[in-house]
């Protein structure tokens, strides 16, 4: 086992559950920092049979990252979207430096977007820059689970609805490879110090997930797009909190003029396979996407 102590957050979200079994393939020497010791327990499973630490730790409270990063080489640092997530990972930053950490692993975004999210990274990737420590930022696209949220309609019919024109391309990126690209860069240490990976799947339009959804799910489904009027106060009713959809709403903006667009070859150069394609990802998927109405 590789004697660095790599302190994963993050660990039971979306990403971070493909990640886990990744780590403990490779042999890294992990200690996992989660709010929930009991669920943790239960969402990592296998991933902590093999000498893995599990450590209680709240990125809102300073405190217990200073106490859970001690003897710790490599922050990984992952935690989802939150109206506070600069300061939730402004108290990690800190503390793996008082703590005397090496290295920083950090998830980031597409942190040229003007949405408050990736601006939040954008501010973070700086404070890492000048914080002292080795750092690595992975800036993966929209991830394709995000499918799970916008075809929410799927469930009940067959059209899906957002405000995302229908000719605009985004390379959606399948969160499986967001994990190979991190264990990757985690297990081969400073090779990667400095980069910036900005990491994408193909680039497709919404008509093209509706014409995968048909093919793979054997039914005829349609995208709609409505003006984002209509999606917020479709996502109000829902109950979408207010500062996520501000987010989201600057994030289709910024989707409209074509800005995930671009594709880059960051998984199959670094992670050493071609990107996951959305016809793999639906298929693998498919039940998430099944009508139950
Ligand atoms: N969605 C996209 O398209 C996309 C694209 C590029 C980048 N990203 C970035 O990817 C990151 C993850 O996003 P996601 O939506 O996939 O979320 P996620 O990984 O599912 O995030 C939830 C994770 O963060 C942990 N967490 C939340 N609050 C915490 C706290 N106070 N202390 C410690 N851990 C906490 C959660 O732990 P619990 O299990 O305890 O709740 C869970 O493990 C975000 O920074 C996002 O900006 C997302």
């Amino acid at each position: 086992m590789n004697e660095h102590v790599i302190a994963v957050t993050g660990a039971t979200g979306v990403t971070g559950l493909q990640l886990a079994p990744r780590l403990t393939e490779r042999g890294l020497n992990i200690r996992y920092l989660v709010r929930d010791l009991d669920k943790a327990r239960v969402t990592l499973g296998p991933a902590l049979d093999h000498g893995a630490e599990l450590v209680a730790a709240d990125l809102d409270d300073r405190a217990s990252y200073d106490r859970a990063l001690q003897g710790v080489h490599t922050l990984y640092l992952n935690s989802g979207h939150s109206p506070v997530l600069e300061q939730q990972q402004t108290n990690a930053i800190e503390a793996a430096v008082a703590a005397g950490c090496e290295r920083i692993v950090k998830l980031s975004g597409n942190v040229d977007s003007p949405a408050p999210i990736p601006e939040a990274h954008k501010a973070l990737e700086a404070k890492i820059a000048a914080c002292g420590l080795r750092y690595t930022f992975l800036r993966p696209n929209f991830y394709m689970t995000n499918l799970q949220y916008l075809a929410a309609g799927l469930k009940d019919g067959d059209v899906f609805t957002s405000a995302i024109p229908r000719d605009v391309t985004m390379s959606m990126t399948d969160p499986r490879d967001v994990a190979d690209l991190a264990a990757t860069v985690l297990a081969e240490g400073g090779k990667h110090d400095g980069e910036g990976y900005y990491q994408t799947g193909a680039a497709v339009s919404l008509d093209d997930v509706a014409e995968t959804f048909s093919r793979v799910l054997g039914r005829d489904i349609r995208y709609e797009t409505v003006d984002v009027e209509v999606w917020q106060d479709m996502v109000t009713k829902r109950g979408l909190p207010s500062w996520l959809i501000e987010h989201q709403v600057k994030m289709i903006g910024f989707a409209a003029n074509g800005a995930y667009s671009y594709v880059t070859r960051v998984t199959e150069d670094i992670a050493g396979h071609p990107a996951r394609t959305l016809e793999e990802f639906i298929t693998d998927h498919a039940a998430a996407f099944a009508r139950t109405g």
